[in-house]
């Protein structure tokens, strides 16, 4: 709606999960080389961690740029699915059609899948998203798929990512095999005010702005307050204000903005009256 006025070519502040404006800040590379590290010297389970719209999915998404050829990776980001279902899922996701359609078939097909990958020189990866919805059993099935090595090293490295309660989960006796084999895990952290303002000329920039700063300090403090630091409410607020700032026909995005568009964002306002 707001895009000719600023001279953009598409919205900076979506709240999908597109790697393409990916900001690398010092928590999200710091996510990243944890998640190269554990893959490339296959560490075998991964944990990553972080607050409700921190950029855990969007972090996934970047990393397979961050992988080379020989490395085969499966996504898995409806991790609610039962057991079974998940095992095909995770075979298709590689580019396996399973020939018959069995749990044991599928951990036959798998096994023998990650097997053809060693013999060639490959590394295989598993990521799971939203892994806080895991099911205990189905934890334990993704456990026993971390058995499949040889002797020296993991076939399969598997990445298990969710929000804070991931963590919770892992600490239930239940499940103490699988917490005792995570051997690498990183908690994303909220963007810290300064990146925040970095993080927003990105995704100006990456939209196609190229204009002069549109967000005051003023506007910045009070973004970072509302949000505190975590890139989905950044974006919520940021779309808001640019649209408000289009109804008024400015360019610059200030604390009554700023103010206005958080007022909104509880309920407390609508856009006509401003
Ligand atoms: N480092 C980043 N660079 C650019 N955009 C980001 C970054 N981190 C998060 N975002 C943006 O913030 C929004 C939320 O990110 P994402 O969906 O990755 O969060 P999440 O941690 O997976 O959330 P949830 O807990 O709901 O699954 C998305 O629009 C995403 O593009
Ligand atoms: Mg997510």
């Amino acid at each position: 709606m707001y895009l000719e006025f600023y001279g953009l070519k598409e919205n900076p502040f979506n709240v999908t999960s597109d790697p393409g404006f990916l900001y690398l800040s010092d928590t999200h590379k710091e996510a990243l080389d944890h998640l190269v590290y554990g893959i490339k010297e296959r560490k075998g389970f991964i944990e990553i961690t972080g607050e409700i719209g921190a950029g855990k999915t969007t972090v996934c998404r970047a990393l397979l740029n961050y992988l080379d050829e020989n490395t085969r990776t499966s996504i898995i980001f409806n991790s609610s699915l039962p057991e079974s279902q998940l095992l095909e899922a995770i075979l298709l996701d590689f580019g396996i059609t399973p020939r018959r359609r069995s749990k044991g078939a599928f951990l036959r097909e798998l096994n023998g899948f990650l097997l053809e990958q060693l013999s060639e020189g490959n590394n295989a990866v598993l990521i799971v998203d939203e892994a806080q919805n895991l099911r205990n059993p189905t934890l334990e099935t993704v456990r026993m798929l971390s058995n499949l090595e040889t002797e020296k090293e993991k076939l399969l490295q598997i990445i298990l990512v969710g929000q804070p309660q991931l963590r919770e989960k892992l600490d239930s006796p239940e499940l103490l095999q699988l917490r005792q084999r995570i051997s690498v895990r990183f908690h994303i952290k909220a963007l810290k005010r300064e990146e925040l303002r970095k993080y927003i000329e990105h995704r100006l920039t990456v939209a196609g702005y190229s204009g002069d700063i549109i967000f005051n300090d003023e506007a910045i403090d009070l973004i970072a307050r509302y949000s505190g630091g975590i890139p989905r409410v950044i974006n919520v607020v940021c779309d808001k204000s640019l649209l408000l700032g289009f109804v008024r026909e400015t360019a610059l995005i200030g604390r009554s903005i700023i103010q206005r568009s958080i007022e909104e964002l509880r309920g407390n306002y609508s856009l006509a009256a401003a």
